[in-house]
């Protein structure tokens, strides 16, 4: 099995914030080894503590290890630059989230506006859980999501929103030379490019 090459992770906060926001970063070199149940039930864990627009808790998640028979079937749906790396991950996690919700006071269903916003912050929670145990987690949008919702038999009225690729990091010279140069954590745009006070 591989080691992880070592990361030098430049990140800077401009504000004080806890450690776990700047360590959770995306890599793409895995050690290829199995994660438990258990183990991935505790992201998962995580992510049911989300908070969501009146507790409505839209997300929907498949897990899939890397032995389970949809593996091969729902990795052959991404993009030929995903296969090139998750090949070495121990599960993929589909997030999806559920588009409807009942309206107060009634059983009938009606549009839910926040469901892809409230599956968002779900999928944070999961990724830096995962980051706390010591595995990685990386979202891949790159992949035939119709394909994909077929593969694990997506029921109508649901959006199949992203894969969370799982996997215990391990050595950059595993990758193809383009991603080799990119492992490593990024950085972000300033505060003030994004935050204003008052009115945009
Ligand atoms: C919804 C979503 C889709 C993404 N799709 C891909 C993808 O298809 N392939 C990939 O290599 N990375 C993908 N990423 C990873 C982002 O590029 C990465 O999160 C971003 O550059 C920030 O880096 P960090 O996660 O290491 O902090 C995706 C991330 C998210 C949240």
């Amino acid at each position: 099995m591989s080691q992880a090459s070592p990361i030098v992770n430049h990140r800077n906060a401009e504000f004080p914030i806890d450690a776990q926001f700047l360590e959770r970063w995306s890599p793409r070199a895995f050690t290829g080894e199995l994660i438990s149940e258990p183990e991935i039930m505790s992201f998962l864990e995580a992510a049911r503590w989300a908070p969501s627009s009146n507790n409505g808790q839209p997300w929907r998640f498949v897990l899939i290890l890397r032995n389970d028979p949809e593996w091969d079937t729902l990795f052959a749906t991404l993009n030929a630059n995903n296969q090139a790396w998750v090949g070495k991950a121990s599960a993929l996690i589909a997030v999806a989230s559920y588009q409807l919700v009942a309206k107060a006071g009634s059983p009938d269903l009606i549009p839910n506006a926040m469901h892809a916003f409230d599956t968002g912050a779900a999928w944070a929670y999961m990724a830096l859980q995962a980051n706390l145990q010591g595995w990685a987690m990386h979202g891949i949008g790159g992949f035939d999501k119709e394909a994909g919702a077929q593969v694990l038999k997506m029921p109508v009225h649901h959006t199949l929103q992203m894969l969370a690729v799982v996997g215990k990091r391990g050595d950059a010279s595993t990758l193809p030379d383009t991603l080799r140069q990119r492992e490593a954590p990024n950085d972000r745009k300033p505060l003030s490019s994004f935050v204003k006070r008052g009115t945009f």
